[in-house]
This record gives structure tokens, C-alpha cells and sequence, in this order.
């Protein structure tokens, strides 16, 4: 979603711009824009592309030393020229860039036209600057102030970065449910919505909270205060995060990099808390929580998109083996169903950036009504992450394809960690068992590398589906949310309509839309109800569906049934998400690219979605 980038120092700015505005890309964006001054104050904007908006600068003045950029994605009007950010304020003398949504912008805006201020766009964003400098102007206040009293009046959500032509020394930074982090340099100061257009310059940074105003100077120190006018002190945090976490390591597209990540990826978020030589699970952020996780009368997991498939995941396993009651939400319906939740319930929160505007909204409802929010979160220091009780990282390290990969394979890994140690405490599990299923974990990184040897058979099986409209996926048990999470990566990069579904269900329904042309991928590897699945692969086969089946190491019953073939090695019923999950993104992968899509960009959609 939206990007923001600001710099100010000795250097010229517009370069660290367009560099920072290419490493936010991956947000999800339809058009992009700066704004530079030495004085005056220029504007460049262009939809599209980051590189379509420096093309359309080339041979412009681009000099000076402090400017902000935009990635836009578009919320209140079109993705066109005019509505591209940064927007000017009615007389010219503030540009801002803003992220987030201002729900009461259209009274803000009536009451403004009726003052003679005209309106150059269709976005929420311009009448939060026309009102700033309208502020400003009227009451006769400095620039801090009036940003201060304008963010007392407006309802919503905003990172935002204003640019004054009366100061070129000088950049105004705010944020209320939008990202901002803030990098110190030597003299100089780099503004972005995540850490990755900073971390090649310094790993100083200052993540910004809410309701905070940050007035950050060319030289010498920022300062904070917030929009009740109390000062703050910066809280200066060293950033973990590498370079060459955030590029593409000779790979084509990030995605496929960070799927043959995983091995690592996974094997990272285990570390040091997978101790099989001490029978034990240590999962530090949580220890101070775990006797109330481990009393809950249920636990409600919530989360969005791919992380809700990992809850899913995580309710099979929690039920399984901990023999707590789940209930996995979607933050968007939980927090508007009027749910109820009691001082007993724990809330497990499950996000990649962090920042998830319905999942931040829903745990913020369970923490006023009592609940314990525990985090299982990608981005150190990101919004969730600094709202919930406790919580365990993913250590997936940066994810900058869209399509979520090496997260969710990452959060399963943690939320089995969380349910070992769950059972463990309750008591659930035998200590044979529990001993068993520490070493098949063990081994999970090195049978994700195995099953990633699929990759060229993957490819040749891709090549017959480049024209097909739609796709089944089909799954039972731990392989349901699988089998729903292939039909989203193939959703999401292919552009091709896929349902993932339950395969039991396919006859209540799906089944009439099977006959020659449809292809169904079933997963069907040996364990739990293998035999059911057999049989609806049998019901398929009976309508001349098409069937590509991810099946254990050595099947020969699937084999002789199914079209296509792809084996994963053998392990846990439980911990067979892990590895089935590869071939599907592997599989998703390799039909978009070769059917030209932006892999790591997908239309329409953002990485990190910070409006609801
Ligand atoms: C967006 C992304 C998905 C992601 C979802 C939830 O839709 O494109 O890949 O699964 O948001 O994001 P989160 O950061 O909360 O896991």
C-alpha cells in the first residue's frame, strides 16, 4: 500500500528518492510522485510505474537537498496524474504525501469550498494539506502548530511528510495506524513508510508512534511531540535487518527467492527455540503468557489473507495436540460482529508486516474488552507488534513479493512451536511423542529443500495450464488450509480464478463444474484421510477432470489416478502444511510467469494493507 519516502541532508535528494521509491514498489502502488525544493517547490507526478515517473522527469531541475516521494495505491479516485501525490496546498507553499485515509475528509472538504479553496483532486489526502496551510494562515500559527490542530481535527488514519517552501530546513512528519520510520544519519535525516529505502544509509532509526508529530532538521536532532502538545524523546533503535535481504540475490523475481528461501526462513524461526536435546521449547517473547495460553478456554486466532491460512493451520494444530478450543477470524469480520470476548480469552495475532489495518483494529477491540493479545509477527517493531501483550517473531527475514511465501510457511513453524509447548504444559501429549515430533520438526528445513527439487517437473507441468481459466484445489485435514492457500498464490499472480475447498465438499457443489477442462490439484499425501482422498480423486476422474495430485514420496495408489504427479517428502501428518505448501507456490509461480504477469507486483494488490 501507499509509499512514502523524505530526505534531508547534504546530499541531492532526488536520487535517494527514486531509489527509496523503487525499494517500496513491492507495497502495491498504481502511480508515483515527488516533490523537491531549493526554494520553490516542484511537483513531478505520473501514474504508473516509479520508472515511467523518472523517465517523465529526465531533463527536468532536480536539484536540492530535501524532497519526499509517493508510491500511491489508490483508495478516493482514480489512479491518474492528479490524484498521484505529493499534492500542493491551496496557495502553493505545502506539498504533502500521505498514507492512510482521512474518513471525514469530504465535511472537512465541503466546509473548505465554501471558504473559496478549489480542489485539484478526488483524494482525502489534498484536503488534509489545504487545511493544514488554511490553519495555518487563519489563525496565524507556525507550520508545527497548525499540523498539530489539523491532526485534532481529522478523523482516520495517516503517515504524512509536508514540505514547506518557507524552510528548506526543515521536514513535518506525523502518523496515527500508518507506518513511519525515521533513519539518522551524519547530518542528515531519511523518512520512509518500512526500514527498506534506509538500510543501505544507517541502521539508526526511530519508528514513529501514534499521534506523534516528528519536526526533523538538516542538521542536529529531531525532535517529537505529540498532537495533545506533549514532547517526547526519539526511542533510537538499530535496525537487524542487510542489504541483500532486500534484493534479489541473482534470482528473477523475489518471490522465487523467497520461496527457495525457506529452508532458512523456517529453520530461522525455530532457532534456539527447538531444543531437542533438552526435550524442550523455549519461545522467550511468550514465557511470561504461556501458563495463561495454556489455561485458555479457547483462543481466538485472528489475521488477513495468506496469515489467515496459517491460523487455520493453527487451529488444527492447537486443537490437535494442545486440546484448546481455536477459532480463527478474519480481522475485517471479527471487529464488526459485535463479537464477544471476556478478560479469559487469549488472541493470537497473526500478521506478516504487522501493519494490517482490520487485524491491528481487531486486536485493539479484544485488548479494551480484556483479552490477552499475543503476536506472531514478520516486521520487528511494527504496529501490531508494539500493540500486543507478548509475542513471537517469525525470523523469515524481509518479504518483498506480494504473494506471501516464506511467511506462511514461517508462522506454521512458529505456531507448531506454540503448540508443542502448549501440549506439553497441559499435559496433552505423551513424552515419546512430544520427543518424536521435536525431531521430525528438526527436519522440516532439510525435506522443504528436498521438495523444492520439484521445481523444474513444476515447470513442465505449468506449461499445459498457460490457458486456463480456473483451477480447483482440493484438501483435507491439515491439507484444507493448504489446499486454500495454493488457490490464492495461483489467484494472486496468475490472475486465474482458483477455489480452494474441502475436498469432502466438492460434492455439495464444485463437482458440477468438473469435465475435461478443469484442472483440480489434490493434495493426497499418506496420512489422516488418505482413503477419503482417494475417493474424491475417483469422483473426479469419473467427470474427466484434469488431476495434478502432490502426493507422498513412493505413492503408487494416487499415481495410477492422477494426471500429474509431484512428491514431497514423507513426515507428520501435522507437519505436512510445510512441505505441500512448496510445490503450490512453485506451481502458482511458474504459471504467471510464463504467462507474463507481474509476479512480484501483482495488479491491484498490496503487500502491506494499512487501510480496511
Ligand atoms: C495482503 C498481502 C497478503 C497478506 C495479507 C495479510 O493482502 O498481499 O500477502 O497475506 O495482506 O497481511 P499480513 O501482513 O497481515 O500478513
Amino acid at each position: 500500500m501507499c509509499g512514502i519516502v523524505g530526505y534531508i541532508g547534504p546530499k541531492n535528494a532526488y536520487p535517494i528518492l527514486i531509489k527509496g521509491l523503487k525499494r517500496l514498489e513491492y507495497r502495491g502502488y498504481d502511480s508515483a510522485g515527488i516533490a523537491l525544493s531549493n526554494g520553490d517547490i516542484r511537483l513531478f507526478k505520473k501514474p504508473g510505474r516509479v520508472s515511467d515517473l523518472e523517465e517523465s522527469i529526465n531533463g527536468n531541475d532536480i536539484s536540492g537537498n530535501i524532497g519526499i516521494g509517493h508510491t500511491r495505491w489508490a483508495t478516493h479516485g482514480e489512479p491518474n496524474q492528479v490524484n498521484a501525490h505529493p499534492h500542493y496546498s491551496q496557495n502553493k507553499t505545502l506539498a504533502m504525501i500521505h498514507n492512510g485515509i482521512i474518513e471525514n475528509y469530504s465535511s472537512l472538504r465541503a466546509e473548505l469550498i465554501s471558504r473559496g479553496h478549489v480542489f485539484l483532486s478526488e483524494t482525502d489526502s489534498e484536503v488534509l494539506i489545504h487545511l493544514i496551510e488554511d490553519i495555518q494562515q487563519s489563525e496565524g500559527l507556525g507550520l508545527v502548530e497548525a499540523v498539530r490542530v489539523t491532526l485534532n481535527q481529522v478523523i482516520g488514519a495517516y503517515a504524512i511528510v509536508i514540505l514547506a517552501k518557507s524552510d528548506n530546513d526543515t521536514l513535518i512528519a506525523a502518523r496515527k495506524g500508518s507506518p513511519l520510520v525515521i533513519g539518522i544519519g551524519e547530518n542528515e535525516h531519511f523518512i520512509a513508510s518500512d526500514a527498506t529505502p534506509i538500510i543501505e544509509y544507517t541502521k539508526q532509526v526511530v519508528y514513529l508512534n501514534d499521534e506523534e508529530i516528528a519536526i526533523i532538521p538538516r542538521n542536529g536532532d529531531m525532535k517529537i511531540i505529540t498532537i495533545s502538545d506533549q514532547k517526547k524523546t526519539p526511542y533510537i533503535q538499530k535496525l537487524e535487518m542487510n542489504l541483500t535481504a532486500i534484493e534479489k540475490g541473482g534470482f528473477e523475481h523475489f518471490m522465487m527467492k523467497e520461496i527457495f528461501e525457506q529452508p532458512h526462513s523456517i529453520r530461522d524461526s525455530m532457532r534456539g527455540r527447538l531444543r531437542i536435546e533438552h526435550e524442550k521449547i523455549s519461545l522467550g517473547g511468550i514465557s511470561e503468557y504461556e501458563g495463561k495460553m495454556a489455561a485458555a478456554k479457547r483462543i481466538i486466532m485472528i489475521a488477513c489473507g495468506t496469515s489467515w491460512h496459517a491460523a487455520l493451520v493453527g487451529e488444527y494444530l492447537f486443537e490437535d495436540i494442545a486440546r484448546i478450543p481455536v477459532e480463527v477470524e478474519y480481522g475485517s469480520e471479527f471487529r464488526y460482529r459485535n463479537p464477544i470476548i471476556n478478560e479469559d480469552d487469549v488472541v493470537i495475532a497473526i500478521s506478516q508486516s504487522g501493519e494490517t489495518a482490520d487485524t491491528l483494529a481487531a486486536i485493539r477491540l479484544a485488548k479494551a474488552k480484556g483479552a490477552t493479545i499475543i503476536g506472531i509477527c514478520n516486521v520487528v517493531g511494527s504496529s501490531i507488534t508494539r500493540e500486543t501483550h507478548a509475542g513471537s517473531y517469525t525470523h523469515a527475514g524481509p518479504e518483498i513479493g506480494v504473494a506471501s511465501t516464506k511467511a506462511f510457511t514461517a508462522q506454521v513453524a512458529v505456531l507448531t512451536l506454540m503448540a508443542l509447548r502448549l501440549a506439553q504444559m497441559r499435559g496433552t501429549i505423551e513424552r515419546s511423542r512430544f520427543h518424536f515430533l521435536l525431531q521430525e520438526l528438526d527436519q522440516i528445513p532439510s525435506k522443504v529443500e528436498e521438495a523444492l527439487k520439484v521445481n523444474h517437473q513444476v515447470i513442465e507441468i505449468s506449461k499445459m495450464f498457460l490457458n486456463t481459466r480456473n483451477f480447483l484445489y482440493l484438501g483435507r485435514g491439515y491439507n484444507f488450509p493448504v489446499a486454500l492457500e495454493g488457490a490464492l498464490k495461483l489467484k494472486e499472480i496468475s490472475y486465474i480464478h482458483a477455489e480452494g475447498y474441502p475436498a469432502a465438499e466438492m460434492k455439495h457443489g464444485p463437482i458440477a463444474l468438473i469435465d475435461e477442462n478443469m484442472p483440480v490439484v489434490v493434495i493426497a499425501t499418506n496420512k489422516g484421510t488418505y482413503d477419503k482422498v482417494v475417493s474424491n480423486i475417483e469422483e473426479i476422474r469419473a467427470r474427466k477432470g484434469i488431476i495434478i495430485a502432490i502426493v507422498t514420496k513412493g505413492d503408487t495408489t494416487v499415481k495410477r489416478l492422477a494426471d500429474y504427479i509431484i512428491e514431497i517428502p514423507e513426515t507428520e501428518e501435522m507437519l505436512v502444511p510445510l512441505l505441500a505448501t512448496i510445490p503450490l507456490q512453485l506451481l502458482a509461480y511458474h504459471i504467471a510467469v510464463q504467462r507474463g504477469c507481474s509476479v512480484d507486483m501483482p495488479r491491484n494488490l498490496a503487500k502491506s494493507v494499512t487501510v480496511e
